[in-house]
């Protein structure tokens, strides 16, 4: 499926119901999408995509959020947003992209893999120390997050 990506503007709605999917805390994302780079994924009108970057360390950035609507999964819009990701960053002089995500997301693991990211750590516990529900997939309680990156 073509998808076009465009940056978000003041105009647009901001698309919570994606940016929950990947992200079930809305106090998380309203504190980084402010200080984000975000982008819509668009096929024709409708928006079924986002992605949002952000910068970390000095000549680092993270993709803290990367979301394709459900009816839109598995036609390849999450690897042409993160070849977005990958050429943004690099326009902005930026030598490491990171991801983080859940060590029970298997899907996402062999993106992220798939797409060249190498797995450079794990950062225990962390969805047990900031998220106030216990979050749950494929039937095992979530904690860890497993630290991904890809060198530019
Ligand atoms: N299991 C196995 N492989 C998967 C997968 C899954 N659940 N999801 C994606 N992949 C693989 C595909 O097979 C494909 O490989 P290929 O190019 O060799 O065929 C590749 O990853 C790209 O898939 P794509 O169609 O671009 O992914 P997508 O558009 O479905 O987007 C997500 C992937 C993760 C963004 C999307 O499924 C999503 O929004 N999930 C819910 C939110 C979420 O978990 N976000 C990530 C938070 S860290």
């Amino acid at each position: 499926m073509e998808a076009t990506i465009r940056s978000l503007t003041a105009e647009d709605p901001i698309p919570y119901e994606l940016l929950l999917l990947a992200d079930p805390s809305r106090h998380l994302v309203a504190e980084y999408l402010p200080r984000g780079f975000c982008y819509l994924a668009e096929c024709g009108p409708q928006v079924v995509g986002v992605l949002v970057l952000i910068r970390t360390r000095p000549e680092t950035m993270e993709i803290v959020n990367l979301a394709v609507g459900e009816p839109y999964q598995g036609k390849g819009v999450g690897k042409t947003l993160i070849g977005h990701a990958v050429a943004r960053a690099r326009d902005m002089g930026v030598r490491t992209l990171e991801i983080g995500t859940g060590s029970t997301g298997v899907g996402q693991l062999l993106l992220y893999q798939k797409c060249g990211f190498r797995i450079t750590g794990v950062d225990r516990d962390f969805f047990v120390r900031h998220y106030p529900e216990p979050l749950y997939e494929h039937g095992m309680q979530l904690r860890d997050m497993v630290r991904l990156g890809l060198d530019l």
